[in-house]
């Protein structure tokens, strides 16, 4: 199970795609504007606010931090290692079979949940812009019932069965996937733009009013720091850990490091440069909505705030009818502009949002189909998982499984829940990318590396140590599923995958076979 898979083997499969090489620091900047900017700021600031109230402010930019040093670990990787599969194939050569295991089986959580919880996000949106114009969604339909298994999951609302919007979208997403979509630098850069001039748009109008409300900054931390040691999941620590979700995504410019022009300078001004950008963003808009708003907890009659996304937060919520505070809302910074005054300008958000949301979805599900692709092409999955569809030559059945699981999720989970699951796994990867980037630099001295990380003894032990604590300070639902997940794997692992490795069985299988949707060949 410390097998490694060689990375001379994993380079020859790399060699056989040679990319050229013409993406310049504007270009990888904007890929990571693209990749990022989503559900995290349009949706999960309600989060945020119910767990940190303005003292989220701090939590985006510990987040943002944490990222930026992680991203520059995985950058040193990702350009020695320009394949497909990212975290899983980098620990895959570096620490062994069964670190790769663990970090593959800990993205479908990364992948599959964040998918989710971006079709969650969006769902939000379409709703409160079906509603502007009239048109209601029966509330039963727009979310899932009040449940809760064990401590994992829990969340619903009395009389809620499902939420279809979610669902509906992501099929189409993954129709999208199977038939084969490519999607299109153009189509990134004019989504990006209008993601951009939402964002641009709620800042310029809401931040002004900052000057006017200092009250509605006080009390600053509602809430405290919060306790990484305990299960809570709140303070400035859990909103951090939640928020964490709105930087996923920079990985995009890690892994176009073998398209880009003279890797070394430009893969860190890229991935430092969109982390920037975007901690810059989400700080106005946090700050803007805290201003123009407000976005203290909910508070219930014991004195105790609700648990975010808890069936009593919910049903209070509901209690209150129209004018809640932020933390009700599934569109939070759309509801702001409503709540302000301005309601066409909240539409035009939520318009935005719904345009440019799909794309993430399709992304992170795009990141999974070819996580699971690789595994099964290891042999560390079963081989049908890889099976390539005659037509349309993409992986149409692993396709359609992840489909399934990320509408299932999406059906009856809060975003909030969601965002939080993904980012245990996450978390999870970007520690291992982090420790094997130092390992390697031992284990594989003189091997090329157009990009090294700067002072990656120092870099890289922050990077670990910051995930450590951002994990930690995850809500205890949080923490118990990844566990759980992760035992599951271990079964599954060496029930199935152990035997059937093909580094174990020496079967070479290292045909590129399938194309993305960024037309990246796999
Ligand atoms: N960062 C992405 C988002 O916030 C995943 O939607």
């Amino acid at each position: 199970m410390w097998r490694v898979k060689s990375l001379d083997a994993i380079l020859a499969t790399a060699e056989k795609k040679s990319l050229h090489r013409s993406l310049g620091p504007l270009q990888l900047t904007l890929l990571g504007i693209g990749a990022v900017i989503g559900t995290g700021i349009f949706v999960l600031t309600a989060t945020a606010a119910q767990k940190a109230g303005p003292g989220m402010m701090v939590s985006f930019i510990i987040a943002g931090a944490v990222c930026a040093v992680a991203a520059l670990c995985y950058s040193e990787l990702a350009s020695m290692v320009p394949v497909a599969g990212s975290a899983y194939t980098y620990s895959y050569a570096v620490m062994g079979e069964l670190v790769a295991w663990l970090v593959g089986w800990a993205l479908i959580l990364e992948y599959a949940l964040g998918a989710s919880a971006v079709a969650v996000g969006w769902s939000g949106h379409m709703i409160g812009l079906l509603d502007s114009l009239g048109m209601h969604i029966p509330h039963a339909l727009t979310v899932g019932p009040k449940m809760s298994f064990g401590n994992f999951l829990e969340g619903g609302e009395v009389g809620g069965i499902v939420n279809l919007p979610a669902v509906i979208i992501t099929a189409l997403v993954t129709a999208l996937l199977i038939y084969g979509t490519k999607e299109s630098a153009t189509v990134n850069a004019v989504l990006v733009a209008i993601k951009v001039a939402a964002l641009s748009l709620f800042v310029l109008v809401t931040v002004p009013m900052i000057a006017g409300h200092a009250s509605h900054f006080t009390p600053f931390t509602p809430r405290g720091w919060g306790n990484p040691l305990g299960s809570s999941g709140t303070g400035v620590l859990g909103a951090a850990a939640s928020i964490f979700f709105a930087y996923v995504g920079f990985d995009a410019v890690s892994t176009a490091a073998e398209e880009t022009r003279n890797p070394q300078r430009n893969v860190p001004i890229g991935l430092i440069g969109s982390l920037l950008i975007c901690t810059l963003f989400y700080l106005l808009a946090a700050g803007g909505a805290i201003g123009a708003f407000g976005a203290q907890p909910l508070v219930g009659p014991d004195g105790v705030p609700y648990g975010d996304g808890s069936p009593e937060l919910a049903a209070a919520c509901t209690a209150m009818g129209a004018h809640t505070p932020l933390v009700c809302s599934k569109e939070a910074l759309a509801y702001v502009l409503n709540e302000i005054g301005h309601p066409f300008l909240g539409s035009l958000v939520a318009l935005a949002a719904t345009i440019a949301l799909p794309s993430v979805v399709l992304l992170m599900m795009y990141g999974q189909t070819r996580i699971f692709f690789v595994m099964a092409r290891d042999g560390l999955l079963p081989p049908v998982f890889s099976t390539v569809h005659p037509k349309f030559k993409t992986p149409w059945i692993i396709t359609l499984v992840t489909g399934i699981v990320v509408a299932l999720f999406a059906a009856f989970l809060p975003v909030g829940q969601l965002a939080d699951y993904s980012n245990s796994g996450t978390l999870f990867a970007f520690a291992a990318v982090s420790l094997g980037v130092m390992i390697l630099r031992f284990t594989d001295k003189t091997r090329v590396r157009p990009f090294k990380t700067p002072l990656l003894f120092l870099v890289a032990p922050a990077s670990i140590i910051g995930c450590a604590v951002l994990f930690m300070s995850l809500n205890g639902k949080s923490k118990g599923l990844f566990l759980a997940w992760t035992a599951l794997g271990l079964v599954f692992y060496f029930l199935y995958g152990f035997w059937r490795s093909n580094v174990r069985l020496g079967v070479e299988n290292d045909e590129p076979l399938t194309e993305g949707p960024g037309g990246v060949p796999d």
